[in-house]
């Protein structure tokens, strides 16, 4: 039985967006940290998605620091119409490379003039809060201080829409009690499921829901069932794994992150990948 197959766009904000984006945290040097391994490599992996029709792509300031922002302007400035850049504010890094909270309403304000200066931007299109209360993922707190520094820079018309990160559905209540919010940007994977309550409660209501470390990460998937179902398939264990995620919800867009070329070209092909009702029961299991 063959599956219906996916919608290929979705709403972020008032753009619409191909499901399939990219994610530029893989472009700094090891560690997030420092300049990338091959400078040359990394601008071609930009441009080489864009030109595929990539229109969704996801940095931070505190990627490098702005490392990655550099590479994204050096790379693809002037930015085509439809390019949707999306980042985050919520740290800084140590001399050391150490992730550090950048929270108070200044740092969030000058956060976003850093992003603004590296990016080449005068507004940035979406701008992510992302929570660090625990190094251990979401963490109960109050963000509605962070949120309604981020809705007065909105207001400034530094920013276009705003969404949250490593967040719980009580801050993501909290937040959207606030100002709108367009996204949520929270680990998920194929065996990190914890917020499929979330996606379905943000799918309801028109919010994109933006998986992180959707092929897990620092700790890749690995699975000899998933190895299995993507070999019956004609496909990768790390495609079946976005194809399971474009398949999921409707509003979950991919950003996944790679320096590689060829990694890069394999990510691009996940929309085509249709998983029927019984792949994706086995999927479901793993
Ligand atoms: N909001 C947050 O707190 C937060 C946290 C982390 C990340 N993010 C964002 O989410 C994006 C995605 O997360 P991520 O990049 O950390 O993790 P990820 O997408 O789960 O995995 C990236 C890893 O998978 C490898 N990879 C990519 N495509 C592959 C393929 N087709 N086959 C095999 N391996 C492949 C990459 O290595 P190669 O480079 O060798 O391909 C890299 O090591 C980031 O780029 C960043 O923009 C947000």
């Amino acid at each position: 039985m063959s599956a219906t197959p996916v919608t290929r766009t979705c709403l972020l904000g008032d753009r619409t967006v191909r499901r399939v984006g990219y994610g530029a945290m893989q472009l700094a040097g090891p560690g997030v940290f420092g300049p990338p391994k091959d400078h040359a490599t990394a601008l071609a992996v930009l441009r080489a998605a864009v030109a595929a029709g990539v229109n969704h792509i996801d940095t931070s300031d505190f990627y490098g620091p702005h490392v990655t922002n550099r590479l994204i302007r050096e790379a693809l400035a002037p930015y085509p119409d439809d390019l949707v850049l999306v980042t985050k504010l919520g740290a800084r890094r140590g001399d050391d490379a150490s992730w550090l909270p950048a929270i108070t309403p200044d740092e969030l304000t000058r956060g976003v003039h850093d992003n603004l200066r590296n990016l080449g931007l005068d507004r940035i299109e979406v701008v992510n809060f992302r929570a660090m209360f625990s190094n251990h993922g979401p963490a109960e707190g109050s963000i509605a201080a962070q949120v309604d520094a981020l809705a007065q820079l909105q207001q400034q018309g530094l920013i276009r829409h705003i969404g949250v990160s490593n967040v719980t559905p009580a801050q993501v209540a909290e937040a959207r009690a606030i100002c709108p919010i367009v996204c949520v940007q929270n680990m998920y994977n194929i065996v990190h499921r914890h917020d499929d309550a979330l996606i379905d409660q943000l799918a309801a209501d028109g919010i994109a829901y933006v998986p992180f470390f959707p092929l897990g990460g620092f700790n890749p998937l690995q699975s000899e069932r998933l190895n299995c179902i993507a070999q019956d398939l004609g496909a990768t264990p790390m495609q079946v794994a976005q194809a399971w995620l474009l398949h999921r919800s409707p509003n979950i867009l991919l950003i996944t992150g790679t320096a590689s070329l060829a990694h890069l070209a394999q990510n691009l092909a996940v929309a085509d990948i249709d998983l029927d009702a019984a792949t994706m029961a086995m999927l479901d299991t793993l």
